[in-house]
């Protein structure tokens, strides 16, 4: 029970890594605030809130809702993100702004409006949801990219702005993960994508969920400001 009644906020709690990483949570005594842009039932959740995370004003909202009940703020998990894909020849100012606008400005407004609670609780945690493709870029994914590697940035400036007032600030870079994000891949592609990992397969959303816990536990007291590859090895 490594967060046993922590108040901890899961973004992109509906599914896939997201929705694993409620019921590990859950599972480790932790109080999990699930949000959303769409509504449903979540394994785990303690809460559930249906915000999009682009609208700064639907983010205030849920954080005040969630101090309001429960005054504190230990762990914020930014997982929620999206892909729309093309080369950049291809790319439309649409489909670069709407990744940009969940992947980047998204984290950035649930992080900015969770960082004065934790720095005057003196403790907090906020991890990031980076990408392999935020470590080494990605055919097609010009904006993905962008924002993959954007992450990385605010994980290195806020672990530097927030590490004096006791919060740690860390990202997670995995490779490929079964959740409905890669659905549309077709299965050529996957076994491709199974034959470049050293593992021979691809990871499950629990296996990404098991080390945003571990981050988010006092186990990880010491780490600040890096990015953990989980990637069963792919980029060797
Ligand atoms: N699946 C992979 O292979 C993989 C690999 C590396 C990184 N990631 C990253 O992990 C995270 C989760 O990936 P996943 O595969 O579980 O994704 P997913 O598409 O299965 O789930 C994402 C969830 O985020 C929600 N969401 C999207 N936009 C939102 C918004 N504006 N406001 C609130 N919620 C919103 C969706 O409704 C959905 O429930 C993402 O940031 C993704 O980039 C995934």
């Amino acid at each position: 029970m490594r967060l046993k009644s922590k108040i901890c906020i899961v973004t992109g709690a509906a599914q896939g890594i997201g929705a694993a990483t409620c019921a590990k949570f859950a599972a480790e005594g932790a109080t999990v605030i699930a949000v959303d842009r769409r509504a449903g039932v979540i394994e785990g959740a303690s809460e559930t809130f249906e915000v999009d995370i682009t609208d700064r004003a639907q983010v205030d909202k849920m954080v005040a809702a969630v101090l309001a009940r429960h005054g504190r703020i230990d762990v914020l998990v930014n997982n929620a993100g999206i892909t729309k894909d093309a080369r950049l020849v291809k790319m439309t100012i649409e489909q670069f702004d709407d990744v940009i606008d969940v992947n980047l400005r998204g984290v950035f407004h649930c992080s900015q409006a969770v960082a004065g609670t934790m720095c005057s609780q003196g403790s907090g945690v906020i991890l990031n949801a980076s990408s392999v493709v935020g470590l080494y870029g990605n055919f097609g994914q010009t904006n993905y990219a962008a924002t993959k590697f954007g992450v990385i940035g605010f994980t290195k400036t806020w672990s530097r702005e927030l590490g004096p007032k006791g919060v740690r600030v860390n990202a997670v870079a995995p490779g490929f993960v079964e959740t409905p994000m890669i659905a549309t891949v077709p299965e050529k592609v996957l076994e491709q994508m199974r034959e470049q990992v050293p593992l021979h397969r691809l990871a499950k959303p629990s296996e990404i969920a098991s080390v945003y816990a571990f981050l988010a536990s006092d186990d990880a007291s010491y780490i600040n400001g890096t990015v953990i590859e989980v990637s069963g090895g792919m980029t060797l």
